[in-house]
């Protein structure tokens, strides 16, 4: 889908349809307001009826005759103006996009929703917006062979606005838009691929060739590189299909920064298939589990992203994949596995194999000195039950660093509720006879499955995300339409970003200095560090942090006392 930011008033604008934004409860304005003049009332005429109220995501569609370029005009709901937040603003996008896509409807042009609404940037606005249409445009249709035809999809979409400087604005927070909505859906297909589509080899295979594209560094470690390292938890899962499908350790390295800085490790799940192994699951539901590599797209997808963005810090992203299968090779309940960190765990139950990966994949990062490290993964049934699919479960062995991961969660509507990871709960996976069990009984199931990773997670800030709930969207909602979520990448990148942010907070001259050598750097757009490389996507004109996020976000917090809102301006 083609998108082009023009300069120009929807009421002339020719072509298919004209999609226009309406808040709920404010009649008729803003851009609007010229097409249902030209149209003889007929806007306000639907909203006095009732017909149309711009409640948010409601849709009307109607002919204009002829009376304005389009041939037809789209409303769309908004809800009431001062409700209006970012995440709306994608949602209104991704039931734009959507509705007309269903329509049969190639091109249409359209006003960037809440880009003049006070209290919102602008340029955060334009993003969600382009976020939103790109995102709400995700199809899995690589194994459609029939009807091919009526198959729908919208070619070109125009993004009409005001002035040339808003052209610039909304052109380079669709750019930055594209390179995080394009890597979701990079995600999407890892997860949405079968597992005889998706082994781990072609899970590697997947990192290594888009790695090679963003410039980033790939490795993959073979089985024999694991025995080589210890990695008897990893290799105990993998057991079952060491013959036929090998495991693969994922390294992707993003280090813009070289040896001075360290990096932010992201490590995600990567069980390209979850039979259970000898604990075998039932079979109704089993090809869901072709999904339970979820973490691990969404880190991929994550590095994609950030590299794409050039953000100016280091990221390193570690996906253990393997199978889960039974076979005459595969480990037995009650076996004893050797961790790479030394702890011995007893497999109680060998359905319990994420939090087995994931060991060896925590230990391994911390050759990395890591600043901190986010782990992602289809943990736990017991976390679908808890949360619904409505909230990522967090837990974290560093209070501070986990609302980090949990605001850069609220910022991109990948919403995380914490759980206690309290002694009480270490009790429930002591192994009678090894250093751990791998499951600690139904009660509070996704708690002792972090409670156990924390075991591994030593010497570093850690944040553990159980996406079991989330990672499968059910009913499809406006721009996250149904299958794999993709959730994860938009957190990750959201919360990389705000480290470069408060790095260069943090290296920024004093409020004073700053003042007296240069008493405009307060507009001067932020610079990132890497964006001399040609492939560089420009981040949309800097802005002060609004007041609303300075109170808690750390890049506020690390500039200095009473800055005003210059030093840790935003790369979008
Ligand atoms: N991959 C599953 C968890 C899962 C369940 C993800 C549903 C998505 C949807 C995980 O490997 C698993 O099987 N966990 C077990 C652990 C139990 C045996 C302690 C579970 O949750 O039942
Ligand atoms: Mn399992
Ligand atoms: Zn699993």
């Amino acid at each position: 889908m083609k998108l082009t930011v023009k300069a120009g008033v929807p009421a002339s604008e020719k072509g298919e349809l004209i999609a226009l934004g309406l808040f709920e409860g404010s009649g008729v304005a803003g851009e609007a307001t010229a097409v249902d003049k030209a149209l003889g009332g007929l806007i306000a005429d639907v909203l006095k009826s009732g017909d149309f109220t711009g409640k948010l995501n409601q849709t009307l569609v109607f002919p204009t005759g002829g009376k304005v370029g389009a041939k037809r005009v789209l409303l769309v709901g908004l809800g009431k103006s001062d409700d209006l937040t970012i995440d709306r603003i994608r949602q209104a996008a991704g039931k734009t996009l959507t509705t007309v896509r269903d329509m049969g409807v190639k091109t249409f042009a359209t006003t960037v929703y809440g880009t003049d609404v006070d209290g919102l940037d602008a340029g955060d606005a334009a993003k969600a917006f382009a976020e939103g249409l790109e995102l709400a445009t995700y199809q899995y249709n690589k194994y459609r062979t029939l009807d091919k035809d009526k198959q729908k999809s919208v070619d070109a979409v125009t993004l009409l606005v005001a002035d040339k400087a808003m052209v610039e604005l909304v052109d380079e927070a669709a750019d930055y838009a594209h390179a995080i909505a394009s890597s979701v859906a990079f995600t999407k297909d890892l997860v949405s691929a079968p597992a005889n589509d998706m082994t781990p080899s072609d899970m590697a295979n997947a990192a290594k060739k888009m790695a090679s594209e963003v410039g980033l560094t790939c490795r993959v470690l073979t089985e024999k590189d694991m025995e080589k390292l210890g990695m008897g938890a990893l290799l105990g899962v993998a057991q079952g299909s060491i013959n036929d499908e090998p495991p693969r350790f994922i390294v992707l390295e993003y280090m813009p920064n070289g040896s001075k800085q360290a990096p932010l490790v992201f490590v995600g799940k990567g069980i390209t298939f979850d039979t259970g192994g000898i604990s075998i699951k039932p079979s109704e539901g089993m090809e869901k589990m072709k999904y339970d590599m979820a973490g691990g797209a969404a880190v991929i997808g994550a590095l994609r992203a950030i590299a794409r963005l050039q953000l100016p810090l280091n990221v390193v992203g570690l996906v253990p994949a393997t199978e889960n299968m039974p076979s005459g090779d595969a480990i037995h309940p009650g076996d004893v596995l050797t961790s790479m960190s030394g702890i011995t765990i007893e497999v109680i139950n060998t359905d319990a194999e994420g939090r087995l990966i994931l060991a060896d994949a925590l230990t391994y990062a911390e050759r990395y000195k890591p600043r901190g490290v986010v782990d992602l993964a289809t943990l736990t049934g017991a976390c679908v039950i808890a949360l619904g699919s409505n909230a990522i479960g967090l837990m974290t062995n560093d209070d501070e660093f986990g609302e980090r991961v949990r605001q850069a969660g609220e910022r991109a509507s990948e919403r995380a509720w914490k759980l206690p990871l309290w002694d009480e709960y270490h009790e429930q996976i002591k192994s009678d006879i090894a250093d751990l069990k791998n499951t600690g009984g139904r009660p509070g199931g996704t708690i002792t499955a972090g409670a156990f990773l924390s075991k591994f997670a030593k010497n570093y800030k850690w944040t553990h995300l159980d996406i079991a709930g989330t990672a499968w969207e059910e009913k499809g909602k406006p721009y996250t339409p149904k299958g794999a979520s993709g959730i994860g990448v938009r957190l990750l990148v959201e919360l990389a970003e705000d480290y470069a942010n408060a790095d260069e907070a943090a290296e920024a001259p004093t409020p004073l200095k700053a003042a007296a050598a240069k008493p405009a750097a307060a507009k001067a757009p932020a610079k990132t560090a890497t964006a001399t490389k040609s492939a560089a996507v420009k981040a949309p004109a800097a802005k002060a942090a609004p007041a609303k996020t300075t109170k808690s976000a750390p890049a506020a917090k690390a500039a200095p006392a009473k800055a005003p809102a210059k030093a840790p301006a935003k790369k979008r």
